[in-house]
């Protein structure tokens, strides 16, 4: 049985239509992204499995229990991370604790071992009896998972959890996340970071304007639906219009992504089209650091089923 389960699920707000239908399942053991830029319905999604509010129609199951029918028995299942701090900055890390535990009727002998057990696993031991507001960004963020975790869930809950990390802190808490994961959880994760999906996520459904537009393995995802390959121009000027025009000649249907300071042109023989493209570049002024064939990525992917950027 999948640990979370959701089926047609359909929320508006008004006017609004935030889910449009969507349908997935998630094992235990499974990290399952829902990639998407502002306002996709990610949060909405998060919030009807967390039971914190009800879909306009559709079912979740977590655990099997019913989000709505049964929801004190589906929310026991599920450790919620949202996308803004839950912790009190006037408690220390473990009072923290010891008040969620408390909140989820976990007797105090328990709470107390679950609280140290939870600490040392985010790397906070330390840090249990200072007050939270001394710790730093990426510690209240732990603090914070921690507290979605004292419980000892089966269904983790992600929104962004990572928004505002450092490079470092990141993939620090990609790896407490994949231990997570081993243990048997299933992890839900909300993200718009496509590299955060990719290094991340067994697989991911990619969401847009409430809708999931494709759902398999990152890998399988660039396979089917991201360009043959790429030629990435890494330039030391800016990326001007007629620079880009130049680019779309080259392109397959003309398709071209501006990454920041990467000019990325959608090609299918890329050493064909090399030379004249460096040439043409060149001469429209560009000046070129480093050109690479590079292999597709999911916001190559996003960019080919919505037409839009994933971040802007
Ligand atoms: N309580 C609400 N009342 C009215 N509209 C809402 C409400 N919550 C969300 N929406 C709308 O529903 C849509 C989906 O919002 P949601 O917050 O789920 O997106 P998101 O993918 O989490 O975006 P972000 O990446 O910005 O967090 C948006 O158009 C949003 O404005
Ligand atoms: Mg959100």
């Amino acid at each position: 049985m999948p640990l979370v389960e959701v089926k047609d699920l359909i929320k508006r707000y008004g006017e609004v239509e935030a889910l449009r239908g969507v349908s997935f399942t998630v094992e235990a053991g499974e990290v399952f992204g829902l990639l998407g830029p502002n306002g996709a319905g990610k949060t909405t999604l998060m919030r009807i499995l967390a039971g914190l509010t009800p879909p306009s129609s559709g079912t979740a199951r977590i655990g099997g229990y019913d989000v709505i029918a049964e929801r004190v028995r589906a929310q026991q299942h599920i450790g919620y991370c949202p996308q803004d701090l839950l912790i009190y900055e006037d408690l220390t890390g473990r009072e923290n604790l010891l008040f969620f535990a408390a909140l989820r009727g976990i007797p105090r002998s328990e709470a107390c071992r679950r609280a140290d057990e939870v600490l040392k696993f985010l790397g906070l031991a330390e840090w249990g009896d200072q007050l939270v507001k001394k710790y730093s960004g990426g510690m209240k963020r732990r603090l914070n998972l921690a507290a979605a975790l004292v419980h000892d869930p089966d269904v983790l809950l992600l929104d962004e959890p990572t928004v505002g990390f450092d490079p470092h802190a990141r993939h620090e808490l990609w790896n407490l996340l994949r231990q997570l994961r081993r243990e048997g959880r299933a992890i839900l994760l909300a993200t718009h970071y496509m590299e955060e999906a990719d290094a991340l996520c067994d697989r991911v459904a990619i969401i847009d304007q409430g809708r999931i537009v494709a759902l398999d393995t990152p890998e399988a995802l660039k396979r089917q639906y991201g360009p043959p390959t790429v030629l990435a121009f890494l330039l030391a000027t800016e990326i001007s219009d007629p620079l880009i025009d130049i680019a779309r000649e080259f392109s397959e249907e003309g398709k071209v992504l501006v990454c920041g300071e990467e000019l990325r042109i959608y090609v299918r023989n890329p050493e064909a089209i090399l030379p004249t493209a460096t040439q043409r570049l060149i001469e429209a002024g560009a000046r070129i650091r480093e050109v690479r064939v590079a292999e597709p990525t999911l916001e190559d992917v996003f960019v080919r089923l919505t037409g839009r950027r994933l971040e802007e």
